[in-house]
């Protein structure tokens, strides 16, 4: 941040000011400094939301692509067309559930077990969105993802991982923004999680990212049996913040016409605009769920080996254990945008 002095003094070259005018230049710098301070702190006044988007249903999928090509991040998986996706059923919905799963019945399999990849066909630049979660996907050799991301423009457009784990997920959910250079969080925050890293661009932090994990209960097991709960995302100018509830704390404006972030208390994460012009590092995303396998994040060593004791190498254990994937899988009730008025 860049520190300016204050305007028109300086106390050098009036080494014989009188009180009158040395009481003023004390002023003067208080109330640069404040107003430094107020500048400093993004403007997270409330916004009027209406609703602009709806997922859920039976034809929820209509909504989304399907991801087939090879993973990008080196998975020992396949993500399925819309048609493996069907004959496999790895998507089915009923008129209140969506489910997303990993092939958890082929015994065996080679260059990758099927699982899915969806990318929602409409892309926003900003928003709120309310994610109703039933179940996150848990097991050995998993790396589930909930986030928004433009493809063909990464990391321009820039990443937001509002629901990211792997293996058994029990260690809270991680939050994280990748970003180009330009976009650090470095600053003042106000949230309830655990900073884990400040520096969302990806060529300086190999591709980390800035992060911020939540506790256990916000992923895994716990969050599952508890029934899941609700994620919502503001993506506004002043800021990126995220707000996890569980399922019987859920805010009742939740299902108004109007929803308002700032009767909700402090989020999770918070990744303020102080220094990271949000309005030009996050553009054109789509909505992504995807349960990826092994990869740069899931087979790591020191996550699946160290931090769950999961068995063997993660390709080997994924290719010929399809009952450790019954758990694998994403249930969503319904996902809410909503736009700035
Ligand atoms: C497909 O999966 C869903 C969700 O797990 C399940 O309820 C349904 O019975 C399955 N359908 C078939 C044809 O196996
Ligand atoms: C957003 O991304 C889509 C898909 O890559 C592209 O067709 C579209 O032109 C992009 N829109 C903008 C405004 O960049």
């Amino acid at each position: 941040m860049q520190r300016s002095q204050p305007r028109g003094y300086s106390l050098h070259q009036r080494p014989t000011a009188s009180p009158t005018l040395l009481t003023a230049i004390v002023l003067a710098t208080i109330i640069s400094k404040f107003a430094q301070v107020v500048k400093a702190n993004p403007n997270y006044s409330p916004l009027g939301y209406q609703l602009l988007d709806t997922y859920e249903g039976t034809s929820i999928f209509d909504q989304f692509y399907y991801f087939s090509d090879e993973d990008p991040t080196k998975g020992f998986v396949r993500y399925a067309t819309k048609e493996t996706a069907q004959d496999l059923n790895l998507t089915s919905t009923t008129d209140t559930t969506a489910i997303l799963r990993v092939d958890s019945s082929t015994p065996a399999t080679a260059g990758g077990r099927h699982s899915v990849r969806i990318e929602s066909k409409n892309r926003y630049d900003s928003g709120l969105f309310i994610f109703d979660i039933i179940h996150t996907p848990v097991g050995c050799g998993t790396w589930p993802a909930l986030w928004l991301t433009d493809g063909p423009k990464w990391p321009s457009n820039g990443e937001i991982d509002i629901l990211e784990s792997h293996n058994h997920g029990s260690h809270g959910n991680e939050m994280s923004l990748h970003t180009t250079a330009g976009c650090s969080m470095d600053v003042a925050r106000m949230h309830s999680g655990t900073t884990l890293s400040d520096t969302c661009d990806i060529s300086s932090t190999a591709n980390a990212g800035c992060t911020v994990v939540g506790g256990p209960a916000t992923y895994g097991e716990a969050f599952n049996s508890n029934g899941g709960g609700i994620y919502t995302l503001e993506l506004r100018d002043a800021g990126i913040r995220i707000w996890f509830f569980p399922r019987s704390l859920a805010p009742s404006d939740l299902n108004n016409a109007s929803p308002d972030p700032s009767t909700w208390g402090t989020p999770l994460a918070d990744f303020p605009s102080t220094n990271c012009d949000i309005a030009s590092h996050f553009r054109n995303l789509s909505i992504i769920a995807n349960i990826d396998l092994c990869g740069e994040l899931g087979a790591l060593p020191r996550h699946y080996t160290e931090m769950y004791n999961c068995p063997g190498s993660c390709p080997d254990f994924v290719a010929n254990n399809p009952s450790s994937f019954e758990e694998a899988y994403w249930e969503f009730g319904s996902i809410k945008v909503y736009k700035a008025l």
